[in-house]
């Protein structure tokens, strides 16, 4: 795979070939880095390139969601969940009202949900058939034979977590174990979104309902990554909710941010508090928790789901309710799908891994059908049930293992030595509270491990509220080892409507996007610059020779650290000019590491996490300044990185969210350019090297040679 750094201009579309055969390219061995596939860094200096115009600096600008302010006549939010989705919306003329989608066709045996299942059903032609409810039973009801050809995908939102190197091209395994392109299922979900919601507005106004009178919000996990964000709003584009022309029409809320701005609002009476006490931390009863509030009081929201398990830290800040996050972001898939995994684990003892694998392929229905009834007894699951739960075998799956392994499942349950599972005469398993709690502990386990790592750290050590949203909340084992952790410290409280806090409070957040002032970058971010080389201080192989001067090559240049404060608003500003005037593209690459001690761009967890790519061309006719200046601007405070890079000759710009998610083939387009050293001025080198929001120098070199 090829890593380029730092801001470089592009030898028109040549290619890889051609840079390889010119002669310019060669640097003497001693030069080149341990790896062939890094071997020349020394390659592009003197040639094309940028240089810095202006130091960098912060601005404090008017808020950018203020100043871009469009109206809108409605704002919709989605909550897109690995489990579960739906949608709210408010009108802006009446903010104080949340209208829930209305109730969706279909439901389960025992299971009541307020959204629809997060599941999506494709043709043979792979065309978009259903979503939800309906997909899931239109599926069920195929002939066994005919349902293999169709594609039925569920729980997919877990790709974009766990997938390190997510791309455009990224693929997702349908339930019968044919690919199909991630980005495509996304956008046709969000797509039907798109058309229930403008349809329910329409029904509601009486009259058509515009695409542009609509602010979409699209809420994802806290702790995803820059790219998992990018995806989401790529795929949000592709189904026509905004254009990249037109991208402030979509926002991208964190989960628990949005969970956390619905809780300040909350009402006594809309929360169940666990705690026993009256008044834990000088907290007494009062109209609103938000009015309860004093100055600076400080909570955690723990926002459990299917999939992830996120937490946010914010503080308030009165009189008007202002939010600053206190510590970054945490949290991981410690949804309630792990309970789930660990059933399947339980079937697998009992039942052989082999045949559970060839049963989920095979009868995949019936697989969904035997989910789908666990589901209703997990959630039937208490600290104090003494009651065994049964859940019944689907007759595929009885009549599948005869056929499998030649005996029947009340053998294989009396010969496994799984003594707290037993077999009822109904035909149905029959768990004990024991066995179905133990299915519960690792998940819950490591739920309150990451809460008690969380309340170490000094900014959380006073909080006062703990508010458990999403529906895994909803668990009752989950509530009590949670209040039995922390009760003592906080006061552990659940909003009455848990399973929607997320969706309702993601309507208040695009109704009003500068609500939180202050966030706490979750990752550090830089770009790979050039330093001047200082013997003793940098390695021997970062050297790099050009025209008698010395540089380190591959120096990350951190412009902000994990864990930093940066208001709303913040932006980090530097001017850039084109080395050569023939240079047709500026590519900036944007790093990040969970690390804060990074040195290079080569060490372990460096990732390049954005591409903005600038067209210089269209300057024909124009009289071109010698130093073109190409302005770039990136801002850390909003629940995505935005970076933004103008020609000001052209006025062209580029924003990051339009260039998202480089596939490795994109990336492999051979790109040359470098640094351009400026005469006699030796100290502005040097002051690049200073932390954080002062510098960044564009380094071009090794990218080159990179996979070449
Ligand atoms: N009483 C309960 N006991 C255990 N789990 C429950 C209970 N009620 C709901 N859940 C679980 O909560 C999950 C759904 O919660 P939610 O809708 O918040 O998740 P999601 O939004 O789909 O996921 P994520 O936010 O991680 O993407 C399901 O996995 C469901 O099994
Ligand atoms: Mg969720």
């Amino acid at each position: 795979m090829m890593e380029s750094v730092g801001m470089y201009g592009l030898c028109g579309c040549a290619a890889k070939s051609k840079m390889k055969c010119d002669s310019r390219w060669e640097i003497p061995a001693s030069e080149t880095a341990p790896t062939s596939a890094y071997s020349s860094p020394a390659r592009s200096l003197g040639d094309t390139g940028i240089t810095p115009l202006s130091p960098s600096h912060i601005v404090n600008d008017a808020d950018p969601n203020v100043s871009e302010q469009q109206t809108f006549l409605v704002v919709v939010a989605i909550d897109f969940g690995t489990t579960s989705s739906g949608y709210a919306y408010s009108f802006t003329k009446e903010p104080e009202c949340i209208h829930v989608m209305r109730r969706w066709e279909g439901g389960d045996p025992g299971v009541s949900n307020q959204k629809t299942p997060t599941t999506i059903l494709l043709t043979p032609e792979r065309k978009f058939h259903s979503f939800g409810y309906a997909a899931r039973d239109f599926y069920h009801d195929l002939d066994p034979s005919e349902a293999k050809q169709w594609l039925y995908l569920e729980r997919f939102k877990m790709r974009l977590h766990t997938t390190g190197d997510l791309t455009m091209d990224t693929d997702l395994t349908a339930a019968n174990g044919k690919k199909v392109k991630a980005l495509e299922i996304f956008a046709y979900a969000l797509q039907y979104f798109k058309e229930q919601a403008l349809k329910e507005l329409s029904d509601q106004a009486g009259s058509e309902f515009e695409n542009s009178d609509v602010r979409w919000v699209i809420t994802v996990p806290a702790i995803w990554k820059q790219p998992a964000k990018q995806f989401m709003r790529q795929a949000a584009y592709q189904a026509g909710l905004a254009s990249p022309e037109n991208s402030e029409q979509l926002i991208i809320a964190l989960e628990p941010e949005a969970a956390s701005i619905y809780c300040r609002k909350l009402r006594l009476h809309q929360m169940i508090e666990l705690s026993s006490k009256a008044a834990v931390n000088g907290y007494s009863s009062s109209d609103t928790v938000g009015a309860g509030f004093a100055q600076g009081d400080k909570y955690v929201v723990v926002d459990s789901g299917g999939g992830t398990v996120d937490l946010t830290v914010h503080q308030i800040r009165l009189p008007e309710g202002h939010l600053k996050e206190l510590y970054k972001a945490t949290g991981g898939p410690y949804g309630s799908l792990g309970v789930d995994y660990e059933f399947e684990k339980l079937l697998c003892k009992i039942f052989g891994e082999d045949f559970i694998e060839q049963f989920k392929i095979k009868r995949p229905a019936a697989w969904v059908d035997l989910m789908i009834a666990f589901e209703s007894r997990k959630r039937a699951a208490a600290p104090d049930r003494t009651n065994p739960l049964n859940i019944t075998l689907p007759f595929s799956f009885i009549d599948y293992y005869k056929k499998f392994r030649g005996h029947s499942v009340e053998h294989a349950l009396r010969k496994s030595n799984v003594d707290f599972v037993k077999w009822s005469s109904q035909g149905m398993l029959r768990m004990s509270p024991d066995a179905m709690n133990a299915l519960f502990k690792p998940t819950i386990d490591s739920i309150i491990e990451h809460l008690r790592d969380l309340f170490q750290k000094p900014e959380v050590s006073t909080v006062k509220f703990l508010f458990l949203v999403g529906g895994f909340a909803e668990a009752p084992l989950l509530q009590q080892a949670v209040q039995a952790a922390f009760g003592d410290k906080c006061r552990i409280i659940i909003p009455q409507d848990v399973g929607l806090t997320i969706l309702k409070g993601a309507v208040l957040f695009g109704l009003d996007p500068a609500v939180i002032k202050v966030r706490r970058s979750p990752l550090t971010y830089g770009v790979g610059v050039l330093n001047r080389y200082v013997e003793g201080k940098h390695p021997p192989e970062k050297l790099l020779v050009k025209d008698g001067t010395r540089w380190c090559t591959d120096v990350f240049d951190k412009f902000i650290s994990a864990d930093q404060s940066v208001a709303l608003g913040e932006l980090v500003k530097r001017s850039y000019t084109p080395a050569k005037p023939s240079q047709l593209v500026i590519v900036i690459n944007i790093y990040s590491s969970e690390h804060d001690d990074v040195s290079f761009i080569t060490d372990p967890g460096v990732k390049k996490c954005g591409t903005l790519r600038l067209d210089l061309t269209g300057t024909s006719g124009m009289a071109v300044p010698a130093r073109r200046e190409i302005q770039t601007l990136m801002q850390f405070g909003d629940t995505e990185i935005k970076a933004t890079a103008v020609d000001i000759a052209t006025s062209k710009s580029v924003k990051l969210m339009d260039y998202v998610c480089e596939t490795e083939q994109e990336s492999e387009v051979p790109r040359l350019g470098t640094l351009w050293e400026k005469k006699g001025d030796s100290s502005r080198i040097n002051s690049f090297v200073r932390p954080c929001f002062t510098h960044m120098l564009p380094k071009v070199s090794q990218f080159i040679l990179k996979g070449a």
